[in-house]
């Protein structure tokens, strides 16, 4: 396997501008692919405002802070991928989409080239089998926010290859993570234990035993978690929490992972969280 020098990344939301500063911390190149030339713009003031809280920290110069935001290139052409080394796609949790990127995917890029997917449970063997190198596919699975949590979890399709197993691993570890290695089973490692807390968080609530202040204070203080499950439902988005807690139930068949009611209600309602400004709490003051 050749040295990865060029990363590839489909989409510059939250995860990919992530993980787009974190491999540009560590000296590739890399090229930030968003259909929505906006969504770049929007990507790009992320990152730097990110290296600026590193800068502020003083984590590192202004000068280094320039010098990673400047590796990073954004094109709306998916054909700008083909001169990377792997391609990291993270695009919207819907698997009919992820599967027409990865056959667009495996038609641009060379043969050799990894194809990874940064899904929070949508099967990698059958984002694979949208290819014609399911042995070249992977589930490189980083946490939110990219640069200051340490976790990838690194997921085996039925096909994956130890080859690009390895290939993965290293690379994030060079990129300062640590891995953590899943079979490819619903919601991975990290979902099958986060989301039925979260789920059971919601529940809590449904039926009234505290307020949601009650219920984050309880876990974020009595368990010495960085912040409640509600409020990190709403940080993650209840559009995503609700589509994983989905995969959780119907891919393992138990109605103990049966999705909240007040979590479908509140996604109903477009409450998805921080970023719609409306979640279990109200943003909308900022
Ligand atoms: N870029 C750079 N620095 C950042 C940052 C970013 N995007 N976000 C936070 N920071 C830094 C802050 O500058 C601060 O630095 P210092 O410690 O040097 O002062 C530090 O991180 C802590 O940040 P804050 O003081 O602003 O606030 P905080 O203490 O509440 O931390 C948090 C924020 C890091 C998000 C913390 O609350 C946390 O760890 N929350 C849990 C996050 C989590 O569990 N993420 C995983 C979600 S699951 C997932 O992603 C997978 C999935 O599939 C759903």
């Amino acid at each position: 396997m050749s040295e990865i020098k060029t990363l590839g990344i489909v989409g510059a939301g939250q995860m990919g501008n992530g993980i787009a500063q974190v491999a540009a911390g560590i000296g590739l190149q890399v090229i930030m692919v968003d259909l929505n030339p906006q969504a770049c713009v929007k990507g790009l003031a992320t990152i730097n405002k990110s290296l600026s809280r590193f800068v502020r920290k003083e984590k590192m110069t202004q000068e280094q802070a320039d010098q990673v935001a400047a590796r990073v290139s954004t094109s709306s052409d998916l054909e700008a991928l083909a001169k990377a080394d792997l391609v990291v796609e993270a695009i919207i949790e819907n698997e009919a989409i992820k599967l027409d990127l990865f056959a667009k995917l495996d038609a641009i890029c060379p043969e050799h080239v990894i194809l990874a997917s940064n899904t929070s449970s949508i099967s990698i063997t059958r984002i694979a089998a949208a290819t014609k190198r399911p042995d070249r596919v992977v589930g490189m699975h980083f946490m939110n926010p990219v640069p200051i949590m340490k976790l990838v979890e690194i997921i085996r399709g039925i096909a994956t290859s130890d080859e690009t197993f390895a290939a993965t691993d290293e690379l994030a570890k060079r990129m300062g993570k640590v891995v953590s290695g899943s079979k490819d089973f619903p919601g991975f490692i990290v979902n099958r234990i986060l989301l039925p807390m979260i789920n059971e968080a919601f529940y809590t609530l449904y039926e009234g035993i505290g307020s949601a202040e009650d219920i984050d204070n309880a876990m974020k203080f009595g368990t010495n978690a960085p912040m409640g499950p509600l409020a990190l439902a709403d940080f993650i988005g209840l559009d995503t929490c609700l589509a994983i807690a989905r995969v959780l139930h119907e891919g393992l068949g138990d109605a103990k992972y049966r999705p909240c009611p007040l979590l479908i209600q509140y996604v109903d309602a477009g409450w998805y969280g921080r970023k719609s400004g409306r979640g279990v709490y109200d943003y909308s003051e900022g």
